[in-house]
C-alpha cells in the first residue's frame, strides 16, 4: 500500500483492467461504483487443448485483445481517456506475462493523462467485490469474512478494511477449483472441469462413494484436497482406460462434489467461529471465485451460515469469476483513501493479501495527478 499527496475527491470515472490469469477484462465505473461499461473475454478455448492455462499463450492473448477491449469499454461508456480520474490494474498475484501486459497498458494511460495509477492486488479485488453498490444495500460493512474458492486460490480471509486483511486459513495443497479440474480430467471431461463436472453430477448418486472429507472437524480453517483426489483416482483406476460407464462417472462426480461441498461448509463453519471471536459484530460471509458458481456448494454454505447466524453473500457468478469491475472498484476504494502507486511498481506473481499493508512502505504516488 502506498500513499501519496492527498488527491482530494476522485476526479472522474475509473478504468479497471484484469489480466492476471486467463480472462482479459476491462471496465469503467463512475466514482459511485456504477458500472458504465464492462467486457470480459475468456481464453478458455485457447487453453482447453492443453488441459490448463498455458502462461505464454495467456500473455500473448492478453496482448492481442486488451488494447481493443479498453477502447471498446471507453466507447461504450461514452468517455474519452481525458475524462478518467484514475486507472487500476491487477498487479498480482498471477501469471507474470499477463500482469505485465495489464500493468503496462494501465501505466501508459495514467502517464499520458496525468492521472493516478493503482496497482491492485487481485485477491483484494475479489474481497472488495462485496462492497460494490447494489449487492448489499449500502455496501457490505467491514469487517466481513471472505471464502475465496477459485482455480488458483482457496482461503478464508477476515476483511477488516481496504488494505487490511487477515488470512485465517488456506489450502495446504490444491485450490478447490484445481481439484475440480483434475477430477474432471480423470473423468474425461473438457477443461475447465468445474462446470462440466457439476453438469455430470446432476445425474449421479452423491451417496454411492464415501470419499474422504479432508480436514473435517480439524481446528482452524485450512483446506486440503490431495487425499480426496487420490481416493477418487483410485476408484477411477478400477476401470479399464476409457471404459468408465456414463452412470458410474456421474456417481463419482456427484460423490466428489458432495465431499467438496461438505468440506468447504465445515471449513467455513470453523472460519466463522474464528472470525466471530475476533469480530463479534461481523455476521457476513462472502464467497467468491469460480467455484462459488456451484449450486451444491452454495447450498451447503447457505446452510452453514444460517446455522451460525451469519448471512451468505454470493455475488452473481460473473462477479465471482475474474472480471475488471472488481478491479476498477478496488481502484475507487483506494483512491478515495488517497492510495495509489508509483509508475515503477513491479507486478508480483506472488502477493499474499496479508502482505498488502506493508507491500509498498515507500510513500509517494506515481503519476502526476491532475
Ligand atoms: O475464479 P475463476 O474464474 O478463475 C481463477 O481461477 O482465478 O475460477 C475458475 C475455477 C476453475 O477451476 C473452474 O473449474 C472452477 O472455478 N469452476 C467451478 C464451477 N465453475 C467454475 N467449479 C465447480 N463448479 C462450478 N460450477
Ligand atoms: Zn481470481
Amino acid at each position: 500500500m502506498q500513499t501519496g499527496p492527498d488527491l482530494g475527491p476522485i476526479l472522474g470515472p475509473v478504468l479497471g483492467i484484469e489480466t492476471s490469469c486467463d480472462e482479459t477484462a476491462a471496465a469503467v465505473l463512475d466514482t459511485d461504483g456504477v458500472v458504465l461499461a464492462e467486457a470480459v473475454l475468456s481464453q478458455e478455448a485457447e487453453h482447453a487443448p492443453f488441459g490448463g492455462v498455458v502462461p505464454e499463450i495467456a500473455a500473448r492473448a492478453h496482448l492481442a485483445t486488451l488494447p481493443a477491449m479498453v477502447q471498446l469499454v471507453m466507447r461504450r461508456a461514452g468517455l474519452q481517456f481525458s475524462d478518467l480520474g484514475g486507472v487500476a490494474a491487477s498487479a498480482g498475484p498471477g501469471l507474470i506475462g499477463g500482469l505485465i501486459v495489464g500493468s503496462g497498458v494501465a501505466k501508459g494511460i495514467a502517464l499520458a493523462q496525468g492521472i493516478p495509477y493503482v496497482a491492485v492486488n487481485h485477491l483484494e479485488a475479489h474481497a472488495l467485490t462485496a462492497r460494490l453498490p447494489g449487492l448489499v444495500p449500502g455496501g457490505a460493512p467491514f469487517p466481513y469474512l471472505l471464502l475465496l474458492v477459485s482455480g488458483g486460490h482457496c482461503q478464508c480471509v477476515a476483511v477488516e478494511g481496504v488494505g487490511r486483511h487477515v488470512r485465517l486459513g488456506g489450502t495446504v495443497d490444491d485450490a478447490a477449483g484445481e481439484a475440480f479440474d483434475k477430477i474432471g480430467k480423470l473423468l474425461g471431461l473438457p477443461w475447465p472441469g468445474g462446470p462440466a463436472l457439476e453438469r455430470l453430477a446432476r445425474s449421479g448418486d452423491p451417496a454411492r462413494h464415501a470419499f474422504p472429507r479432508p480436514m473435517l472437524g480439524r481446528a482452524g480453517c485450512d483446506f486440503s484436497f490431495s487425499g480426496l483426489k487420490t481416493a477418487v483416482a483410485q476408484v477411477v483406476a478400477r476401470y479399464p482406460a476409457g471404459a468408465l460407464p456414463a452412470q458410474d462417472a456421474a456417481d463419482i462426480a456427484a460423490s466428489f462434489q458432495c465431499a467438496v461441498a461438505e468440506t468447504l461448509a465445515d471449513r467455513a463453519r470453523h472460519a466463522m467461529a474464528m472470525f466471530s471471536t475476533k469480530y463479534p459484530e461481523g455476521r457476513l460471509l462472502v464467497v467468491a471465485g469460480g467455484v462459488a458458481a456451484n449450486a451444491t456448494i452454495r447450498a451447503a454454505l447457505e446452510d452453514a451460515t444460517r446455522a451460525q447466524d451469519f448471512f451468505l453473500l454470493a455475488p452473481p457468478p460473473r462477479l465471482c469469476t475474474d472480471n475488471a469491475v472488481m478491479v476498477a472498484w478496488t481502484g475507487i476504494e483506494r483512491l478515495a483513501l488517497g492510495l495509489y502507486d508509483k509508475m515503477d511498481f513491479a507486478p508480483r506473481p506472488r502477493w499474499p493479501l496479508d502482505a498488502l499493508a506493508v507491500a509498498g512502505g515507500e510513500a509517494g504516488g506515481g503519476a502526476a495527478p491532475r
